[in-house]
């Protein structure tokens, strides 16, 4: 089992032999990166290119670890046992019928081997990593419910996402294996855009990723435009047909390029990126 990357998938080298690697421990990947950077993509490329099912788990602020083993749903037993009229009773008398499989459940019993992304962990409260620690190692976990010992049949092949919006605790970590995916340089945001638009014009992309990395190049700026942002721009700009002349700064006239807004979120990065605009402006 070698990831070596999809056509829909621009991985670099460094990459692949990071998910190589966690193949080979058999411990989760614990991705990072700038939002925008493939992490989530590279769970469903991967997965797909494993011809493994992939299990998703979006953590919001809320997600408590216990949701991903299971829930019991107390409150429909209880209003079923008041009807006694559903099943004649029967459905109430078996637990197993109020318990709500969640996505690490699910991973465990699946009968083939899976992947399961646990996608932005660091949207969870602090506590959250820590409550999955023992389920991530030893593979299985206990409902007291039913008491049950849910074990993994196979192995999951685990991904772990995060933003970097908070720190994850060390014991979490020691059982991961970690790669940053760096912000891609000018030739693989090429093979990107080229993996997106295949067949754009070349002067259209050049100037459009110049304009880009100029932008994300701007000293001040709050937020960084990301490689999703500069498809979506792409994308508008073959929409609106526009042509490589009107990105250029020569002799236009518009404070800031078409469909800036794709790029700028906010106004005072909009009115950084004028700036400088029209500093090329007045110096030629
Ligand atoms: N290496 C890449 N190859 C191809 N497309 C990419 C790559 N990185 C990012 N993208 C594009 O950017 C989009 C956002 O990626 P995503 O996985 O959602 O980022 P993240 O999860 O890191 O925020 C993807 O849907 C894809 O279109
Ligand atoms: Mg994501």
């Amino acid at each position: 089992m070698k990831f070596t990357g999809t056509e829909n998938y621009v991985a670099t080298q460094d990459l692949m032999l990071s998910v190589n690697a966690a193949i080979t421990l058999q411990r989760p990947l614990l991705v990072k990166g700038e939002p925008g950077t493939g992490k989530t993509m590279l769970a469903e490329e991967v997965s797909q290119a494993l011809g493994m099912p992939l299990l998703q788990w979006h953590i919001k602020s809320t997600t408590k670890a216990q949701q991903g083993l299971y829930e019991y749903d107390a409150v429909s037993r209880l209003r079923d046992s008041q009807l006694s009229d559903v099943d004649g009773g029967e459905r109430v008398k078996d637990i197993n019928n109020y318990i709500i499989k969640g996505v690490l459940w699910q991973a465990f019993t699946a009968d083939q081997p899976v992947a399961l992304l646990i996608d932005e962990i660091d949207k969870a409260d602090i506590e959250f990593p820590n409550d999955l620690l023992r389920e991530i190692d030893r593979m299985e976990f206990y409902c007291y419910e039913t008491r049950q010992l849910i074990k993994a049949k196979h192995r999951p092949l685990v991904f772990i996402t995060s933003n970097n919006e908070k720190e994850l605790p060390d014991a979490f970590l020691r059982r991961c294996f970690f790669h940053y995916i760096k912000f891609p340089d000018a030739t693989t945001m090429q093979s990107i855009v080229d993996v997106h638009f295949p067949g754009l014009k070349k002067e259209l992309v050049s100037v459009a990723m110049k304009t880009f990395f100029e932008v994300r190049n701007l000293p001040g700026l709050k937020k960084k435009p990301s490689t999703s942002e500069l498809l979506d721009w792409l994308k508008l700009l073959l929409a609106e047909d526009i042509p490589a002349e009107a990105l250029q700064t020569k002799d236009n006239k518009a404070a800031v390029p078409p469909l800036v807004g794709a790029l700028l979120k906010n106004e005072q990065d909009v009115s950084l990126f004028e700036k400088l605009m029209y500093m090329q402006r007045t110096n030629r």
